[in-house]
């Protein structure tokens, strides 16, 4: 099954991509109207945007305002209702964030090779340190941070107000302190391959790259000074700081199983969800939103990104390695026990020993593999997933009603049912994803008792 973007020329889907649930997707060229039925789109600052009707209070579903519920659930049953080759029946049309920030996110990767080549005078160092920056990333952060941006700066200013050039900033800053923390755990992980292309530690030897990576961090911080403003400089300092000690945490283990859970979602704040949590902060901080604002702003970061890793976690078990870029069960190998597993435990006692030797026995990765899958741990991790995601949307939803606030929520549904979107790049200015989709994760009576069980541990 596959969902496209409402708002893109044409779509295609790799070959026989293997779905969340095992679905097999056939390769092939989708064409579709960019311009799908429906109510005029609105025009905001000049730009086309999707319009988006909210629904009433009839909508609402566990946790959700109205307005998010019915948005985000409205894509969802769309996605049940659609095949490959085929326009989604939106009912009502969702903004789609990446286009509406088209403009905002044109050259945002030129941009940061610029900033690091002006930087230095080293041919190689420059050459490393750029090798991530190639366009064929998601960009979740910089399109997050803007959105927030922008979503914040209407709920603060109303409709003419504009994205602050230090705003876009700190959306690369975000990105880069990305690429520099992936360029180290390469390193650490011993990775062969990362976004369809051999890992930089493939490439040039570990002295050289954990060097490029120190060095787009220092750059980062150069333009994190150049913001001139101490509250940001803390926030975004905090990141690196989170990053280094959630990479630490992962190295080691805990014995019990309720120290683990709890290891484990600290671990993920502060491995992805900080970054993500302190950028859209950042940019808050930088529109000059007051307290509430701005912790709003940060809340809907750490769920969302808390929601992006438990997706991630579970793809790991699910998805091919070429719809991921990246090989599976990666995680299992690593030595890493994540939520699929620690979920896992509850019905197969026999994994503990498991996690505590991470995993480095002959035969472990095989048999961890196959207890997941016939346990609930991949629903139960689904399930943790969507409960951030809905607190996310919900968060989103008490901003002023704007398209970038409509797209904060879609992009809580785009990362629970991400399986990879698939970016052809015509550089940078016309891209064409698409997203293929698995099925409404509407949890199950028995989902919910289960993972609130894990959350009173
Ligand atoms: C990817 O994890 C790695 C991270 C999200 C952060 C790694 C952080 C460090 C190495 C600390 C140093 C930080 C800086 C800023 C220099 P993963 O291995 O789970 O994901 P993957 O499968 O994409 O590699
Ligand atoms: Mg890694």
């Amino acid at each position: 099954m596959a969902c496209l973007s409402p708002s893109r020329l044409c779509a295609r889907v790799q070959d026989k991509l293997m779905c969340q649930f095992g679905h097999k997707v056939r390769r092939q060229t989708v064409f579709v109207k960019l311009k799908p039925p429906g109510p005029t789109p609105l025009r905001i600052f000049g730009r086309t945007c999707q319009r988006v009707t909210t629904c009433g209070p009839a909508c609402g579903s566990a946790g959700m305002g109205p307005a998010a519920a019915g948005a985000v659930r409205r894509l969802a049953s769309s996605l049940q209702s659609t095949s490959t080759g085929s326009l989604p029946d939106y009912g009502t049309q969702i903004v789609d964030p990446y286009r509406l920030l088209e403009d905002d996110l044109n050259g945002i990767y030129e941009d940061i090779r610029s900033e690091l080549e002006r930087n230095t005078n080293q041919a190689e160092l420059n050459t490393i340190a750029t090798y991530y920056f190639d366009g064929q990333g998601k960009a979740l952060r910089p399109m997050v941070a803007i959105l927030m941006a922008r979503a914040v700066n209407y709920h603060v200013y109303g409709e003419n107000s504009a994205l602050l050039p230090s705003q876009r900033q700190v959306a690369m800053i975000s990105e880069m302190i990305h690429s520099a923390s992936l360029i180290h755990d390469d390193v650490i992980d011993q990775s062969d391959f990362r976004r369809g292309k051999p890992s930089v530690n493939v490439l040039w030897n570990h002295k050289k790259v954990a060097m490029a990576g120190d060095f787009i961090l220092a750059v980062a911080s150069m333009m994190i000074a150049r913001l001139r403003s101490d509250e940001v400089t803390l926030v975004l300092s905090q990141v690196v700081t989170d990053l280094v000690q959630g990479e630490f945490m992962q190295l080691g283990s805990k014995e019990t199983e309720n120290e683990r859970f709890a290891h484990y979602l600290t671990k993920t704040y502060r491995k992805t969800t900080s970054l993500i949590a302190n950028s859209v902060k950042a940019v808050a901080l930088l529109s000059g939103a007051d307290e509430a604002t701005s912790e709003l702003a940060f809340q809907y970061g750490r769920n969302l990104g808390l929601s992006f890793q438990l997706v991630d976690d579970l793809l790991d078990f699910v998805s091919s390695a070429q719809a991921m870029g990246k090989p599976t069960a990666a995680d299992l190998r690593l030595g890493l026990a994540t939520a699929p597993v620690l979920f896992a435990c509850e019905k197969y006692p026999e994994l503990n020993p498991m996690i505590m030797r991470r995993f480095q026995e002959a035969g472990d990765v095989e048999k961890a593999f196959e207890l997941v899958h016939k346990s609930r741990g991949l629903e139960q991790t689904r399930f943790l997933a969507r409960k951030h995601g809905l607190e996310a949307a919900r968060l989103a939803a008490d901003l002023t009603d704007s398209p970038y606030q409509k797209a904060l929520v879609v992009t809580t549904d785009l990362v629970l049912n991400r399986i990879k979107c698939v970016r052809v790049r015509v550089r940078v200015r016309v891209r064409v994803r698409v997203c293929v989709r698995v099925r409404n994760n509407v949890p199950t009576h028995n989902e919910r008792a289960n993972t609130s069980n894990v959350y009173r541990q």
